[in-house]
């Protein structure tokens, strides 16, 4: 049963937004309709097994890597598990809790989901079960710099949908929170405040060390790092060129696979954002 408050959200304010059309605000977070549908699935549904590990993000931040490597451990240190990067795409080894297995049409049932169990999620921590904290499942975060992850997501939607706003007309509503999962600092700060069971990845970082990143989340996984291996393996070239050259078809959202790799950079914001915007970005959050 939901709380006033819970109720209040339901029918807050809906909002048009310049991506995909209608957004809701639940809980404090925007997100198409049928995703809040699909987050109470997962309350009233999902329960977390010790072994289980969820990949968390705000979208754009580098999901699609962070699944790639994670996958790549576990194969690696299994003798059962087969699914060949160089055949199988992060998505497809990697399903999306709200998606692939509780959304409107669930395409996987997650009973015939092998040990260790590993899913996605770009809902906020409070939209999944309060068991997550306590199961002792293990959730990996990964964030990126907030212009980056606009940036990311200005092209994807512009070579998605098209829009009819222009770039500072959409970082303004980016600030205001209005975005997919938005707002982007709320999203980071429920699972910062649950970091003593979280692990935290940055995008950035994750370049700039990838070696160090993927041995740390070996060891948070409990699994033997094959480092080198693996940093190769799932490296932006290698992930984008297998995808290009299989004629990857498209993701559930009708997005075109290779559109998850497009530059794999940092700071490509600045080739799009003034520095007055992100002044103005730095005093409204700062
Ligand atoms: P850009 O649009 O800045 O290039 P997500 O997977 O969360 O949708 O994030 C997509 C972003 O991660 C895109 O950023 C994409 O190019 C980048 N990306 C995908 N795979 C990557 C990899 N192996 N290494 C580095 N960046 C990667």
């Amino acid at each position: 049963m939901d709380t006033p408050q819970q109720q209040q959200d339901k029918i807050s304010p809906q909002a048009k937004w310049w991506v995909d059309g209608q957004r809701i605000r639940y809980k404090g977070f925007w997100f198409k309709p049928e995703f809040i549908t699909a987050s109470e699935a997962i309350r009233a549904h999902y329960t977390p097994l010790p072994s289980d590990i969820i990949l968390a993000s705000f979208p754009k931040t580098g999901t699609t890597w962070l699944k790639a490597i994670t996958s790549s451990i576990l194969r690696h240190n299994s003798s059962t598990i087969h699914d060949d990067l160089g055949h199988l795409n992060p998505h497809e080894v990697v399903p999306f809790l709200e998606i692939e297995l509780f959304g409107e049409k669930p395409s996987k049932d997650i009973t015939n989901i092998s040990s260790p169990r590993v899913f996605n999620s770009h809902l906020p921590l409070s939209f999944l079960p309060e068991t997550v904290k306590t199961s002792g499942c293990r959730v990996i975060y990964i964030t990126r710099h907030p212009a980056d992850t606009f940036v990311s997501l200005w092209h994807l939607y512009n070579n998605r949908f098209g829009t009819e706003i222009s770039i500072r007309q959409a970082f303004d509503e980016f600030c205001k929170g209005l975005v997919p999962a938005g707002p982007y600092f709320e999203h980071i700060l429920e699972f910062w405040e649950a970091r003593d069971r979280v692990m935290f990845v940055t995008y950035e970082n994750l370049k700039a060390n990838p070696e160090e990143n993927v041995r740390k989340i070996a060891k948070f996984l409990g699994c033997k790092p094959i480092v080198e291996k693996i940093v190769k393996e799932c490296s932006f070239e290698k992930l984008r060129n297998t995808i290009k050259e299989r004629g990857e078809g498209i993701h559930w959202s009708g997005t075109k696979y290779e559109m998850f790799f497009r530059k794999g950079v940092v700071g490509d914001w600045k080739n799009h954002l003034t520095r007055e915007m992100m002044k103005e970005f730095g005093s409204q959050h700062f």
